[in-house]
């Protein structure tokens, strides 16, 4: 039997993969990949079959429990075989799920960590997650929930946090500006809505809390995230700034 590689893509941009998963994409048989994986990332593993089980603009995804049966089913007739995950694999990434089914089948599997949406967002604003003495609590939340699950109290972890990073929120972005403030966030809270950081096509759309909603209308379709707390302040104080020196030059020229 062969080992299965839960492995982080990274965030987007190919050269954000680790060494080891490179290592490991040369020697891979099989590949079960994402949607949104890079197809540079893809062309290292040349010698395997490439099998896409993402989900991506209102496509189904491959069921998860089949995408677990598939991977003991590759294990058994392969050496390596890897489940490439976006970002990382143990953050909103259902890696549990196919751990318990390798760990049930036998099978011995390895996790290759990756860069997550969050810390390649900060590293797009040009900002810290955490600050000395300032913000020292980050939460990693998401209010989105399958048909069927228990509902989350994520509002509550974001309103504890120094700085919060939502995954799979822009959807959502009525519901989470109202919400936070209905339940004493300030409405002036520094936020930014990331689109596909780390890619060329990254947009970031820098406001506050209360502009949530209209921030995500103008968003496009790449995957986002909404990072929120006064580690961001700067950010927005430059926006503001660039945004006034703009409305001038204008009012010069007209
Ligand atoms: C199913 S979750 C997977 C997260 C992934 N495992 C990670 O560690 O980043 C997908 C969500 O991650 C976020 N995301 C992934 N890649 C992103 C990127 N390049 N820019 C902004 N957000 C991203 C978005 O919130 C997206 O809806």
């Amino acid at each position: 039997m062969g080992t299965v590689y839960l492995v982080g893509a990274g965030p987007g941009a190919p050269d954000l993969l680790t060494l080891r998963a490179a290592e490991i994409l040369k020697r891979a048989e099989v590949v079960f990949h994402d949607a949104l994986v890079h197809p540079q990332t893809l062309e290292l593993a040349a010698l395997a079959e490439k099998i896409a089980v993402g989900k991506r603009s209102g496509r189904h995804s491959t069921a998860q429990k089949f995408i677990n049966k598939r991977l003991v089913d590759a294990a058994r007739d392969h050496e390596v075989v890897v489940r490439l995950k976006g970002g990382d694999p143990t953050i909103f990434g259902r890696a549990q799920e196919e751990i318990d089914a390798l760990r049930g089948a036998g099978i011995t599997f390895e996790i290759v960590p990756g860069v997550t949406a969050a810390t390649a967002t900060a590293a797009e604003l040009g900002v810290s997650l955490t600050r000395r003495g300032f913000a020292r609590h980050v939460v990693f939340v998401t209010p989105r929930t399958a048909a069927g699950e228990r509902e989350n109290d994520w509002a509550a972890s974001v309103l504890a946090a120094d700085t919060a990073v939502i995954y799979m929120g822009a959807g959502l972005a009525e519901t989470i500006s109202a919400e936070l403030i209905r339940r004493g966030k300030r409405r002036d809270t520094p936020l930014a809505l990331v689109e596909s950081a780390s890619l060329p096509e990254r947009r970031v759309l820098p406001g506050t809390l209360a502009d949530l909603p209209e921030l995500a209308r103008r968003a496009g379709l790449g995957p986002t995230v909404v990072l929120l707390g006064e580690v961001l302040r700067a950010v927005l104080a430059e926006s503001t700034a660039t945004s006034i020196k703009e409305i001038e030059a204008f009012l010069k020229h007209a």
